[in-house]
């Protein structure tokens, strides 16, 4: 069985052709709502976890300025690539693309002491293996008073596209009629709604929380579904595939998504943000 994380790793690098073509439409909207509702200074020092082509980290870095540092952590190499070709367009100088697995990230010593001022993860802390004891860690790398933020899918996001993605990529894969969502074989249905995510932020020892959910309908082109099944984590069901049967799982997944008139994508996701409270040191 391979380690959870390569397997991410893996299945992320595979995808990096077309991550980048969902920018625009899925991972952008959320990563600049994230960093908006962070309400983050110039100067902070922030950490993004599970970071891929910069979403999130590339608004943190223009938000934080010449003045601030973001370390935009993941393990998947050629997303990070990505995320540097942009920062260099972008004169973003500011901003350290670095390989690392989150979940045992240590901060380098240029970080203060006290902690980062601010942790974001955007749609990426379901995919810990422990999701609570990775992300309290990362919670304990920001100071006291610092900011840490997730976006997630809301409960119901993707579900149908990626039920139809399902029953036909089975066809070309027998064994994936075993295989569950990403709801389902990851935490993310603990927290995928207004409330459960409030309180899994407030019980990560946070106040100020505060969910808001960011509606995403987009209508269901063709290029749209399929940058959906090759540039996201539905890469893997290409696994094992040759171009030829790719090719025609393509065909048949836009036929199949006619006949079922799915007409619009859910791509609405929540964005939980909250403020860190460390227990007083003992002496
Ligand atoms: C859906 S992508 C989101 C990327 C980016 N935050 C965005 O919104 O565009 C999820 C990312 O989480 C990364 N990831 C998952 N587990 C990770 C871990 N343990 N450490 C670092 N990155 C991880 C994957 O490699 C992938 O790039």
């Amino acid at each position: 069985m391979a380690d959870p994380i390569d397997q991410v790793a893996r299945t992320f690098d595979d995808a990096s052709d077309r991550f980048d073509r969902l920018t625009a439409t899925v991972w952008g909207p959320a990563g600049q709502s994230l960093v908006f509702a962070l309400r983050l200074h110039p100067g902070d020092t922030v950490l993004d976890a599970c970071c891929g082509a910069g979403a999130s980290a590339l608004p943190a870095a223009a938000a934080v300025g010449p003045t601030g540092r973001v370390h935009a952590v993941d393990v998947a190499a050629d997303l990070l690539e990505l995320g540097r070709l942009t920062a260099e367009e972008r004169a973003l100088q500011n901003i350290d693309f670095v390989c690392a697995d989150a979940t045992t990230w240590e901060p380098p010593s240029s970080v203060p002491e006290a902690g980062y001022d601010a942790l974001a993860i955007s749609y990426g802390v379901f995919f810990f293996p422990h999701m609570d004891a990775s992300f309290a860690r990362l919670v304990g790398l920001v100071r006291h008073g610092g900011r840490v933020g997730v976006t997630v899918w809301r409960a119901g996001a993707m579900t149908e596209f990626t039920a139809v993605v399902f029953d036909v990529a089975t066809r070309y894969s027998p064994a994936l009629a075993d295989r569950q969502s990403l709801r389902d074989r990851t935490p993310l249905h603990r927290i995928d709604t207004p409330e459960t995510l409030e309180a899994w932020l407030a019980a990560a020892g946070c106040h100020s929380v505060q969910v808001d959910v960011m509606p995403n309908l987009l209508p269901a082109t063709d290029e749209l579904c399929w940058n959906l099944v090759v540039g996201t984590g539905l890469h893997s069901v290409l696994e094992g595939l040759d171009e030829p049967a790719v090719e025609a799982l393509r065909q048949d997944l836009l036929t199949e998504i006619t006949e079922r008139g799915l007409h619009t994508i859910d791509a609405t996701t929540l964005v939980g943000t909250a403020t860190v409270r460390r227990p007083p040191a003992t002496v």
